[in-house]
């Protein structure tokens, strides 16, 4: 494994001088002189299309860029990762999310045990509840069918679900209802829970360590609310199930054992949909189409092992991304999914992507004296074009974008979906080429408003297509995501599969609560914003 430090390379030297050259060249440019620029940068992977020509890059800079990744032994990682080691060193753990979409039927092994058996039966277990709930078998306490489903979980144990389900919502048993409820605050749950039938609905505490304080006190308040209408801690058995790493606690709460499905230490939160964490989402589309999702996430899986670099849909995701963030300035990393489904899909990314990869320090536990992973945000276009996209147009922050789009709607209104497509395709052009000072004179636009009618343009974007939104699509396009994350966190050189930067604000909140319920009185070590943020909160409370 190469851990030498990154900006001594002179790989990495070499891509600081050549950034220099760029800099000073202007999409219009590289285009005039290729007339084919927008064919000769662009891939084709697992039946993912990537247009990435209308980034500041040439082929020397692609060169460079494959270069680096060369050099960082990218390989050899991509390998190690495949192998089952354990490269979560910090947690001394193997990162073995590839196992849940594994079609090969070879072992994985884990400390000298092949894991597959038990996958495979949690899976079946999944398919059977899935099944159940789907056939209006799954009888409440009452007799009744559940029809609710609320899924209780935090980050990966709810982002995850949450928008992959409203990804493919078209697919969905419509007589099935899903909600999602993750937040502390007290209105997430209760908006939620005032318009259900108890007698038909289903809780679904996902937690992979059962011990996260908001999804506990969900499920406490989850369990009162249940027990008000029942008054018998029998109808747990019933109306909650539980998906964790860590049934014992389960099996505490009160969770029938037929009730809890497992996961592993070995899959990470935010890489766990295709685990127990699914299982709302199979519910709501069925075990078949699941099955579709996985085989999806197993073609972009095959892709990243066995294509060349150079042709390689992640590796080319993540050197540009680090050619943007760490060559060009680009700060922010924009996802605009020019599809609804795909509505929470930068909001899932997020947590991928700036959980994995928003390190400071390398993996020689040394801070890092260049740009790790990028600010990324998003909604769907055409949205955002009448909100934000004045920013990304003439704004002054430098942000990079991805434009994700479908070939063919799933819903009539045809017309609708070849304006968005146009829309897509336009913006990124407006980004790429701007509009000059001598076209807006031809157009007659008067001198007064011409410094702020006129599109610098030189703003990078990269372009994903795909058919259409079915499972295998978007099992692909998560796949892609998470190894682009991946290839970023061996080039960094960081460890991209913890995330020990949330720790601290969990302790602070720890001791915080206390003084918020008037049980302690302020410690020495207070500091003076923390105590008149307490003293301001506290008097609303005495007053009530
Ligand atoms: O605090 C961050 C985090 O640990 C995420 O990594 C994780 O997805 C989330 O909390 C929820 O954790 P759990 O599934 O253990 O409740």
């Amino acid at each position: 494994m190469n851990r030498e430090k990154r900006s001594g390379m002179p790989e990495w030297q070499a891509l600081k001088n050549h950034a220099q050259k760029i800099n000073g060249l202007h999409l219009c440019e590289l285009f005039a002189a290729d007339p084919i620029r927008g064919s000769r940068f662009a891939a084709e992977g697992a039946g993912i299309y990537l247009d990435y020509s209308r980034n500041q890059i040439t082929s020397e800079t692609m060169e460079l860029l494959q270069a680096l990744a060369r050099a960082c032994r990218l390989g050899k990682e991509i390998a190690r990762l495949f192998a089952g080691e354990k490269i979560n060193e910090t947690e001394n753990r193997p990162v073995l999310h590839w196992a849940l979409r594994d079609f090969s039927g070879l072992p994985v092994m884990v400390d000298g045990q092949d894991v597959m058996p038990r996958v495979r039966q949690v899976r079946e277990r999944m398919a059977a509840a899935a099944g159940r709930i789907r056939a209006r078998g799954w009888l409440g306490c009452s007799g009744k069918p559940l029809s609710h489903v609320v899924n209780l979980g935090i980050g990966g144990s709810d982002l995850g679900p949450r928008m992959a389900y409203k990804a493919l919502r078209f697919y969905a048993q419509r007589d099935l209802h899903f909600h999602f409820v993750s937040n502390l605050d007290p209105g997430h749950l209760a908006e939620t829970l005032r318009p259900l039938p108890p007698e038909e609905t289903l809780f679904i505490i996902a937690s992979k360590t059962f011990t996260t304080q908001e999804t506990m006190a969900n499920a406490a308040a989850a369990r009162s609310w249940l027990m008000e209408h029942y008054q018998d801690p029998i109808a747990l058995r019933a109306h909650f199930a539980a998906v964790t790493a860590n049934p014992a606690a389960a099996h505490d709460f009160g969770i029938a054992a037929e009730n809890i499905f497992e996961f592993w230490e070995w899959v990470g939160g935010r890489y766990s949909l295709l685990s127990a964490v699914g299982l709302p989402l199979m519910m709501a589309v069925g075990p078949e189409r699941f099955e579709e999702l996985r085989r999806g996430f197993w073609e972009m899986d095959s892709h990243f092992r066995d294509a060349a670099f150079t042709a390689n849909l992640p590796v080319l995701l993540a050197l540009l991304g680090i050619w943007q963030a760490g060559f060009m300035g680009r700060s922010t990393h924009a996802v605009l999914p020019y599809d609804q489904y795909l509505e929470r899909f930068p909001a899932y990314l997020q947590q991928l992507e700036m959980e994995s990869n928003g390190k400071d320090v390398d993996r020689n536990g040394e801070e890092v004296d260049y740009p790790t992973g990028p600010v990324l945000w998003g909604e769907p276009g055409t949205n955002g074009q009448h909100a934000f996209y004045q920013l990304l147009h003439q704004g002054t922050p430098a942000v990079s974008c991805d434009f994700i789009g479908l070939r063919r709607s799933l819903n009539p209104f045809r017309d609708h979906h070849e304006q968005l497509l146009a829309n897509m395709i336009a913006q990124g052009q407006a980004l790429a080429f701007g509009r000059d000072r001598e076209e807006l004179e031809r157009e007659g636009v008067p001198a007064t408003q011409l410094p702020f009618r006129v599109f610098s343009g030189n703003r990078p974007s990269n372009t994903i297509l795909a058919d259409e939104l079915n499972p295998s699509t978007l099992g692909r396009l998560i796949a892609l995501y998470e190894h682009k994350v991946f290839v970023q966190g061996v080039i960094w050189n960081i460890f991209s599969f913890d995330q020990w930067g949330v720790e601290l604000g969990k302790k602070l909140a720890n001791r915080i609560l206390p003084r918020l319920k008037g049980q302690a009185a302020p410690g020495s070590d207070e500091d003076s914003s923390t105590r008149a943020l307490i003293d301001y909160v506290s008097a609303v409370k005495r007053e009530q």
